[in-house]
């Protein structure tokens, strides 16, 4: 079989990267949750005062951070890691949560981004999950899945997952956090959220991670025929 890129996208908190990293385990390909790295990004300029809009700010910042992904074997999981300092928990705070989309709104930002994710899908067998990686990153991806799910899913799958760590956040805080993300992602001048058009849509409220898994896993194989 041949090795293929898979990309998946769509808005905040739908199952993007559960879905991708069930994907790569199963054909034994690379995951990169691309968003982890924006919010590495975030961290950084928000424990250095960068003033993101400034862009000789932007530019020095981003020449002193160094991203990479290390494989964590208490999880099973890849950590992201912000000058080699595990920052995987950190930069699910909702400190980071509430700048990432602006942050990686910017046009240094998201080039910096972009060219590590095309160096890491040089040699495919790899999955990544994001907002623009079949439309930007991997325009010639062999196979192309944008995610949805019912907004009202979403928030509650994602407090759920939030509240296990801190059980003093809402269910307001969450939703108003997705519904200004889904906003600022899509409306950003620089590689918007879009579906690529020759996306599948895979709308999973009402699957289990399983069903999920299992039609993203079949049309995976037939690409890679
Ligand atoms: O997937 P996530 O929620 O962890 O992503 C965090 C933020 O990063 C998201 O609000 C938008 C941004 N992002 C992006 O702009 N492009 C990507 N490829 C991935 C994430």
């Amino acid at each position: 079989m041949k090795k293929i890129i898979i990309t998946l996208d769509g808005y905040s908190s739908c199952g993007k990267s559960t879905l991708a990293r069930q994907l790569a385990r199963e054909l034994n390909y690379v995951f990169i949750d691309s968003g982890a790295m924006y919010r590495a990004i975030t961290l950084y300029f928000l424990r250095q005062h960068v003033d993101w809009n400034n862009k000789t700010e932007i530019h020095k910042a981003l020449g002193e951070i160094t991203l990479d992904f290390q494989f964590n074997e208490l999880t099973g999981q890849a950590d992201m890691y912000l000058n080699d300092e595990n920052v995987e928990a950190l930069i699910r705070d909702m400190l980071v949560s509430e700048h990432v989309s602006e942050v990686s709104a910017k046009e240094e930002v998201r080039s910096f981004g972009v060219a590590q994710q095309q160096k890491m899908g040089e040699k495919k067998g790899i999955v990544m999950d994001g907002r623009d990686i079949g439309t930007t990153v991997f325009p010639d991806a062999e196979l192309k899945i944008f995610v949805t799910a019912d907004p009202a899913v979403r928030v509650e799958r994602r407090f759920k997952e939030l509240y296990e760590k801190n059980p003093s956040i809402t269910i307001e805080e969450v939703k108003s956090n997705l519904e200004m993300r889904d906003y600022l992602d899509s409306n950003r001048e620089v590689s918007p959220l879009r579906m690529a058009e020759d996306a599948i849509v895979l709308d999973n409220t009402s699957m289990t991670r399983e069903e999920q898994l299992q039609i993203a896993l079949g049309w995976a194989k037939e690409k890679m025929k």
